[in-house]
């Protein structure tokens, strides 16, 4: 049985599953690589730069993960800031992380996106990378539901996620990428164009802001480099090689990457609260 080891700092991620069968983020994540979404730090910053998260702001970050984007958020100085967190091992990840930033009042709150323990209007600003995309639709629509009950009036939610283009993208062909996308990664994958995001949007109540796409490169060599640094890529290659079936695997999750590459983008989209 091939088993990740502990490559990385006692990562607890997945530390029980097998390499061929656990989830392409966790596999990933155990091998080194910190970003996890779709359009990379490139599409973070861009939606940093439309919210302007400042001092004003309580921020509720759903689905930290490794806690990159916590530790970006919390360098703006929030007034507040909570994740949301379901993975037992990403909560305390990323409970290192912060309080290795010196966020010592920050908090991570081992919970399910659709079920939020705080109260209605607790957050000016909504984050959440990476972690609709893996939701059944009646999922999705609870989470967009939950994040309006927390916004407050005027309050903003900024969404990275996976989508599929062109608009007029034959349903037929949205099946066999997700299927295919599910079949590699070991999540269920439920995506849309980026108009039928903004429609869920706007059906949770909240208003399209602003809304951009990138590529989708994430295995691509440009992409790792720019997204973990030279050191962090050769650090990633190495832990890699070394443990058996990591190759093959992402290799497999690469080609599917390249496979659909044509109608495959990260999406970000600003929605406010009216
Ligand atoms: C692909 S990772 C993305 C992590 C991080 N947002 C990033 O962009 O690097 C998906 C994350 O979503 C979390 N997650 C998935 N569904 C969730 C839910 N319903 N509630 C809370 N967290 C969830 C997973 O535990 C995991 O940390």
């Amino acid at each position: 049985m091939n088993t990740v080891q502990d490559l990385d700092n006692h990562l607890p991620l997945g530390a029980d599953l097998q390499v061929g069968k656990m989830p392409a983020h966790w596999l990933m994540a155990r091998l080194g690589k910190r970003i996890l979404r779709p359009g990379g730090r490139e599409t973070t910053a861009w939606l940093l730069e439309r919210v302007q998260p400042g001092a004003d702001d309580d921020v509720v970050e759903l689905a930290p993960g490794l806690g990159i984007t916590a530790c970006e958020l919390l360098a703006r100085r929030p007034a507040s800031y909570t994740g949301i967190e379901r993975d037992p091992g990403a909560v305390r990840f990323t409970e290192r992380q912060l309080l290795r930033a010196g966020a010592a009042d920050a908090r991570i709150l081992r919970a399910d996106a659709e079920r939020i323990p705080l109260p209605d209007g607790s957050a000016s600003l909504v984050f959440g990378e990476a972690m609709l995309s893996m939701q059944p639709e009646a999922k999705k629509a609870a989470i967009f539901a939950e994040v309006c009950r927390l916004l407050r009036p005027g309050g903003r939610y900024a969404v990275h996620e996976l989508a599929v283009i062109p608009e007029d993208l034959d349903p037929k062909r949205l099946e066999d990428i997700q299927h295919d996308l599910g079949r590699a990664i070991h999540v269920g994958v439920r995506i849309g164009t980026p108009a039928q995001w903004k429609k869920l949007l706007e059906q949770a109540g909240l208003r399209l802001e602003a809304v951009t796409t990138t590529p989708m490169r994430l295995l691509e060599w440009d992409r790792l480099v720019d997204d973990e640094g030279i050191w962090g890529t050769l650090r990633f290659a190495c832990n890699v090689l070394r443990t058996p079936g990591a190759l093959a695997r992402l290799w497999e999750v690469r080609r599917t990457f390249r496979r659909h590459a044509g109608h495959l983008c990260a999406v970000a989209l600003v929605a406010g609260k009216p």
